[in-house]
């Protein structure tokens, strides 16, 4: 099954959100001003406006997740959407049902929304393309996961006003995160300066090419930034030895209090979540006044609402035959 090509008009002129390519600059700081109104609303006593009532959402989970899942789902309520879950183990795929054959069977009850989460990379796109409702990517395989990067963005935006020329290290298994991919799509658009910091073997060869800087030395790396992001090993995603050991691994490229004392006093630590105590980064650093971990998780529920708002589902658009 096809769907006819649909355009939508307006200032935010697509059906879905699979990919930190398809959006301009103009575009990524318009759900960045959205998600600071939306950010306002849910620090009110009642969290709630009407803006997608009558709007079915699908939150699809193939892959575990907690805040991506638990965010994407209060962004909907927040916005007076209805809202259903699906995890995998609990679905007809253990069962042997295809994504094609579940996204149709979904489609047959009428949601506006789907988000889908999916080990395999272009999930999201591929969904896109077989359903009329608006697909949300909330991370496909090793490809992107726009909607944290741009959490990530504007929580960078939100601590140092400024995104341009802003100096980010994304620190750690670049070679399997969706979260680096996207980061690095999204901050080349607004002109930020990107480094990436890892051992060889987790750092793409050719990288160079995205327009980022690579380093294989923390130290120098936590010197340069005003943002460093730490990202965990995807232990679920390592398919062969890449690095001699875990506490090797942690020794060279865990960000620690001795390392810390490299970083500028208006510096930020990031990290998408979930955190791995010890290895990627230690507990005095997740402790530190710069670190900034549960901003991120804050700002995720603002950021998927300006998201949700502005594709609004993908029943109020012309359709180009
Ligand atoms: N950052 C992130 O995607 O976390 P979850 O896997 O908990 O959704």
């Amino acid at each position: 099954m096809t769907i006819p090509r649909i355009i939508k008009k307006g200032e935010f002129a697509h059906k879905d959100l699979v990919s930190m390519e398809q959006l301009t600059e103009k575009e990524i700081y318009l759900i960045l001003d959205k998600a600071r109104m939306f950010k306002e609303i849910s620090l009110r006593n009642i969290k709630k406006v009407p803006a997608l009532k009558g709007k079915t959402v699908v939150n699809l989970f193939f892959e575990p997740s907690t805040r991506t899942r638990t965010s994407f789902e209060i962004a909907a309520k927040r916005l007076s959407a209805d809202i259903v879950n699906i995890t995998s183990s609990a679905s007809a795929v253990v069962k042997g049902e295809t994504l094609l054959d579940t996204a149709q069977t979904l489609m047959a009850m009428k949601p506006d929304f789907m988000i889908i989460r999916h080990s395999f990379s272009g999930s999201a796109l591929y969904l896109s393309k077989i359903v009329s409702a608006s697909v949300l990517n909330a991370g496909d395989g090793l490809h992107e996961h726009p909607t944290q990067a741009l959490l990530d963005m504007y929580t960078m935006k939100e601590y140092k006003n400024r995104l341009e020329g802003l100096k980010v290290a994304i620190v750690g298994d670049i070679a399997h995160s969706r979260v680096a991919r996207s980061n690095i799509i999204g901050l080349n658009k607004v002109k930020a300066d990107v480094m990436l910091v890892g051992p060889k073997t987790l750092i793409p060869t050719g990288i160079e090419k995205m327009n980022v800087k690579v380093s294989h030395d923390l130290k120098e790396a936590v010197s340069w930034a005003d943002v460093v992001m730490m990202l965990r090993i995807q232990l679920e995603r390592l398919t062969e030895g890449l690095f001699p050991t875990i506490r090797e691994y942690s020794m060279l490229y865990g960000l620690n209090k001795e390392i810390l004392k490299n970083l500028r006093k208006d510096a930020i630590i990031m990290h998408p979540g979930p955190i791995n105590r010890n290895v990627e980064i230690s507990p005095d650093v997740v402790n530190d006044k710069r670190c900034v971990i549960l901003n991120q998780v804050e700002n995720g529920v603002a950021v998927r609402m300006a998201v949700l708002f502005l594709l609004r589902g993908a029943e109020k658009v012309s359709i180009e035959q």
